[in-house]
């Protein structure tokens, strides 16, 4: 194995223990949205945008079982995206997938539209509330009209009871598989730097940005997911 490989499956195996320790739910949510886009896609050739692609869990889990489905990814991080390459080489995917370092602003202007997008996992990594606006509202500029998109992201009111509730449930997931108490307590402040914001507002900030019909169609200790439409 060369050292590079060794690096990644090493980091792909660890990324996708936390994962599912932190979302027991996690393969479902895919399949969940991987039956969405096929009703939405129908038989034809579709492209897909995958926002924050890092780690290849889209890739994986959508694109050996709906071969007329091509994948752009992007993602600033070169480390989750060397894992994302790995995964699509291994599983025979590379003629279907084009990987862009960046954002979904470096999305070269001549690309064509996409059918369909997700972004899962990575809103709450954007503090600032603007921020998230703008990425929703780039990433609906890059979908044709009526396009479906999915975002999943941690959500809650961190000055709500509410919030700690959840994150003691999200904390069992962990002492289930084995972590300790005092490693726990710890996981749960650190999740608070996280940028929680209440639904109502992510509801807000995805038909502020231009997506219609979101509804909520997922939901697990942390985290949720919307399905909405670009207008
Ligand atoms: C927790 S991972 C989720 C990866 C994948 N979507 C999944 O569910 O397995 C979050 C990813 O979002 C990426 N990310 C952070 N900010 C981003 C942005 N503005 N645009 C695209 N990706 C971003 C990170 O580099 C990281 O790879």
């Amino acid at each position: 194995m060369t050292e590079e490989l060794a690096f990644n499956s090493k980091h792909t195996i660890a990324y996708e223990a936390n994962a599912r320790n932190s979302i027991p739910t996690y393969d479902m949510l895919f399949s969940m949205i991987q039956s969405y886009f096929r009703v939405q896609l129908g038989e034809k050739e579709a492209s897909l945008l995958v926002v924050g692609a890092g780690g290849g869990n889209e890739l994986s889990a959508w694109g050996p079982s709906n071969p007329k489905w091509a994948f752009t990814g992007v993602d600033p991080s070169k480390d989750m995206l060397q894992m994302a390459m790995h995964k699509s080489v291994q599983l025979g995917l590379e003629d279907r997938v084009k990987l862009i370092q960046g954002t979904v602003s470096d999305i070269p202007l001549t690309d064509s539209k996409f059918d369909a997008a997700s972004c899962i996992l990575v809103l709450h990594f954007i503090k600032d509330v603007q921020q998230k606006l703008e990425l929703l509202r780039t990433i609906k500029d890059k979908l044709k009209p009526g396009a479906p998109f999915v975002l999943v992201t941690a959500y809650g009111d961190p000055a709500e009871a509410e919030l700690q509730d959840r994150i003691n449930v999200w904390k069992s997931f962990f002492f289930d598989v084995g972590y300790d108490a005092s490693k726990l307590d710890e996981m749960g402040k650190m999740i608070m730097n996280i940028s929680f914001i209440p639904e109502q507002q992510i509801e807000q900030l995805l038909q502020e940005a231009g997506f219609t019909n979101s509804t909520r169609f997922y939901s697990t200790g942390l985290f949720a997911g919307w399905i909405c439409h670009a207008e």
